[in-house]
């Protein structure tokens, strides 16, 4: 990604960063754990339910989301989202899943956007949504594509704004243990679908959102009390 004068001008023109993760004990635990779920059939896990076809999502309620939660303190990623961008994001939503889709189920989009008629459809101010992609296995697959920079280049017309992925370089994130993605979720982005050898692949998702977003998410209450909790004590 571009070298500008700061990380926080990268990330503004960028609209996305990777973001270096520290090899904490607590850390190294965590993935551990992830090892362990990705080599069972999570259709017979207690704290995991089938969303969509072959996409498993840990539970609300499971004990597993406390220690999701932790690992952004540990790893001070809102310290590092405030830096990079300037302003109090909070935790809305965060969500463990795996999945094995032969089709993505996110192709080519924005999470933010103007529709056919120019109605802008979507979260405003958009999401920061930072996303970690264990990588568990040898291989290391390709994850998630991203057009660098179209948060901040929004055509009003819907046909050239979908054509503008033919004319910039793709950014492709990989599975890793060392980094993770952050970026904003009005940038052109698609999910890349498993190849149809692979087992499936995890993905740890979390939203992040205005403090005046925070009940627009349904679910997340419980998530957002641990939230809290520990934004209290660092
Ligand atoms: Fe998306």
């Amino acid at each position: 990604m571009n070298q500008l004068n700061s990380q926080s001008a990268n990330f503004y023109f960028d609209g996305c960063a990777l973001i270096q993760i520290k090899q904490t004990q607590s850390f190294l635990a965590l993935v551990e754990d992830l090892r362990q779920l990705h080599f069972i059939d999570l259709g017979e896990h207690e704290d995991f339910s089938l969303n969509y076809k072959d996409t498993y999502d840990l539970k609300r309620d499971a004990d597993l989301n406390e220690k999701l939660v932790k690992f952004l303190f540990d790893q001070g990623i809102p310290h590092k989202i405030k830096a990079l961008t300037g302003r109090n994001y909070i935790l809305g939503d965060l969500v463990l899943r795996k999945s094995r889709q032969i089709k993505s189920y996110m192709p080519w989009h924005r999470d933010t956007y103007l529709d056919k008629n120019k109605n802008l459809v979507g979260r405003t101010p958009p999401l920061i949504k930072l996303i970690f992609y264990p990588r568990l296995e040898d291989s290391c697959s390709h994850e998630l594509s991203i057009l660098r920079g179209s948060s901040k280049r929004v055509f009003r017309s819907y046909v050239i704004d979908k054509l503008q992925r033919f004319f910039v370089k793709k950014t492709k994130i990989f599975q890793s243990n060392e980094t993770c993605v952050l970026f904003d979720s009005a940038i052109i982005h698609s999910a890349i679908p498993s190849t149809k050898h692979s087992n499936g692949s995890f993905r740890l998702i979390y939203n992040f959102c205005d403090e005046s977003q925070v009940d627009t998410f349904r679910c997340g209450k419980t998530i957002t009390d641990i939230y809290k909790k520990y934004e209290l004590s660092n």
